[in-house]
């Protein structure tokens, strides 16, 4: 598909404003050289953990085929066959940069495509990942919808996410660690310090967990489950597009 081309440097609207997109994936970009350091130094490597939780959640067998949108620089497809070297998986991604780093690091295919329109057939995939990338759409409600047209259904959704921490106890660790470290680190690694303090300010104007949830549930997936993953941190939702029975095993998984 066509990609408008990248606009210049400038400050990224939040969720829920409007004209979003183009900006956040001039940030992308820009960023996608530190992409991977910054990751790991921010989380000291728990991020890893959490793509490993996120496919298991998806109990995909051989011959499946997963979307891992938002792919970035392709962690979760690289993870997704590790853990199913059976399975058919696809990275996609707006950023041209991010996921050209994420298929030379993979060796996995890509496409440049935009999560609000895919260019797929409906009930392509079997399993579609999303990590990180659902609070940096323009809409949440047409990505969802885009996400339930592109499932089979019965298929799986996993997402991974920032979500807006809710307790009090939550706000008050996550504020400090938004505060304090991101922007030091933003400063001393990345090219781009501006896009830590977007990656603080979305994440504190996204939907909480609950939320997201019952945005889930409102664009017609089934057995949607939350989990905290780390508290007022990062959060995991596993969903099924209605409209089939479940695999046994997938059944299990509830
Ligand atoms: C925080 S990164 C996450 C990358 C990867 N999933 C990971 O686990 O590290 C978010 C990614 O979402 C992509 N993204 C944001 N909005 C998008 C859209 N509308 N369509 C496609 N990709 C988008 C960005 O380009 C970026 O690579």
């Amino acid at each position: 598909m066509r990609v408008p081309s990248t606009p210049s440097r400038g400050a990224v609207p939040l969720p829920g404003e409007a004209n979003r997109g183009l900006a956040v994936r001039a940030m992308f970009d820009r960023i996608a050289p530190s992409y991977d350091l910054l990751n790991r130094v921010m989380t000291l490597r728990v991020d890893q953990r959490w793509r490993r939780r996120l496919v298991r959640d998806l109990a995909l067998h051989s011959g499946q085929r997963l979307l891992d949108l938002c792919a970035g620089t392709m962690d979760v497809a690289a993870e997704a066959r590790r853990q199913q070297p059976g399975a058919c998986v696809l990275g996609a991604d707006f950023s041209l940069p991010m996921l050209a780093r994420g298929a030379k690091k993979t060796g996995l295919p890509a496409a440049q495509a935009d999560a609000l329109a895919l260019p797929f057939p409906d009930r392509t995939f079997d399993a579609v990942t999303v990590a990180f990338g659902m609070r940096n759409l323009e809409a949440l409600d047409r990505g969802l919808a885009e996400l339930g047209r592109v499932l089979r259904p019965g298929g799986r959704l996993g997402v991974l996410e920032f979500f807006r921490p809710e307790s009090q106890g939550s706000r008050l660790v996550h504020g400090a660690y938004n505060r304090l470290a991101l922007p030091v680190l933003g400063r001393v690694l990345s090219p781009d310090p501006d896009a830590y303090r977007y990656l603080v300010a979305s994440m504190e104007r996204f939907a909480s967990r609950p939320e997201f949830e019952e945005a889930c549930w409102s664009a017609g997936f089934e057995g949607v489950r939350g989990e905290t993953l780390f508290p007022g941190v990062c959060g995991l939702v596993v969903a099924r597009r209605a409209g089939a029975c479940p695999l046994p095993d997938e059944e299990a998984q509830g």
